[in-house]
């Protein structure tokens, strides 16, 4: 390990993928915006075991940030990110200015529609247009065979899928699994700004998903479980509950068929922090 190029232009990281083709190696992508940790981790092992090279981007997406969001304070440590990115063997590292990717003059973005309009999307208006904008820009600037996202970020995994298919970009996208602390508490970058004590309750989260979901599996009342937990949330220190929802797993719309794969998600601010997390049914 420890042979990673690292490029800051759309030239030389088509000159990179461009030599890589010419030897026939398939190619595996996964877009972060640093701050990397084992859930980013755990998608470039899955980057290796698919493709023969597996290119990161690190880019922190000035367009998906809304005004009173994290943009300014977003952690930024690219030392420590590289040294991450060395250690599991990653090929490429991509990590390009704003300029790059929006040099002056730049206006395109794309409006997803409904499945973007609501749960994330609607506590964040905006956002999925400069996540669907940045990832549809990447995948055409690294051309991968595939690009692989976590289900941590559910409802953003699904519009990235259904940007694709309505772009018809040539690209597989694949989700990988949730990696969380040992207490449940799915691992996020955002998690740094916790602290001790909100960090002591904020596993509560994943274990109020895991109960909706087996109650819905017992088929249980979903209106009546919802707000029950959206209750036991707030007793236990969570301040607003953004939204806490089963949906269809693919539309994120209202549950039709309880056979059907099925979601329940959630986002809730802890102190300052917004945290999200979401399981299958
Ligand atoms: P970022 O938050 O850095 O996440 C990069 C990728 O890591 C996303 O696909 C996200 O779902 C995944 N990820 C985060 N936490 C995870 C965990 N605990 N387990 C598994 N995967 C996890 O998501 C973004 O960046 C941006 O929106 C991006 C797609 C890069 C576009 O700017």
């Amino acid at each position: 390990m420890g042979d990673l190029t690292i490029v800051r232009s759309v030239a030389d990281l088509r000159t990179q993928i461009t030599a890589w083709r010419k030897q026939g190696k398939t190619i595996a992508f996964v877009p972060t915006m640093g701050a990397l940790h084992e859930g980013h981790l755990s998608l470039i092992k899955l980057g290796h075991e698919r493709a023969d090279k597996v290119c990161v981007s690190l880019f922190v997406n000035p367009k998906q940030f809304g005004p009173n969001e994290d943009f300014e304070v977003y952690p930024r440590d690219e030392q420590a990110d590289i040294g991450q990115l060395e250690g599991v063997g990653t090929n490429l590292l991509y990590a390009p200015d704003v300029t790059e990717i929006y040099p002056d003059g730049h206006t395109t973005s794309l409006t997803v529609g409904p499945i973007a309009d609501i749960l994330e999307g609607e506590c964040r208006p905006g956002f999925f247009t400069g996540v669907a904008t940045v990832v549809s820009k990447l995948l055409l600037q690294v051309l991968p065979d595939i690009a692989i996202f976590g289900e941590k970020d559910f409802q953003q995994l699904q519009v990235i899928r259904k940007v694709v298919k309505d772009m018809d970009i040539p690209v597989d996208i694949v989700g990988g699994p949730t990696v969380r602390e040992r207490d449940g508490l799915a691992l996020s970058s955002r998690n740094a700004y916790l602290s001790d004590e909100e960090r002591a309750v904020a596993s509560k989260l994943h274990h109020t998903l895991q109960g909706i979901a087996k109650a819905v599996t017992e088929n249980q009342n979903i209106d009546t479980l919802l707000s029950v937990a959206v209750e036991e949330l707030k007793a236990s220190g969570f301040g607003d509950v953004d939204y806490l929802a089963v949906r269809d797993a693919t539309t994120l719309q209202a549950v039709t068929d309880l056979n059907k794969p099925n979601r329940v998600l959630v986002a809730a601010t802890l102190g300052k922090t917004r945290l999200i997390d979401n399981i299958a049914i």
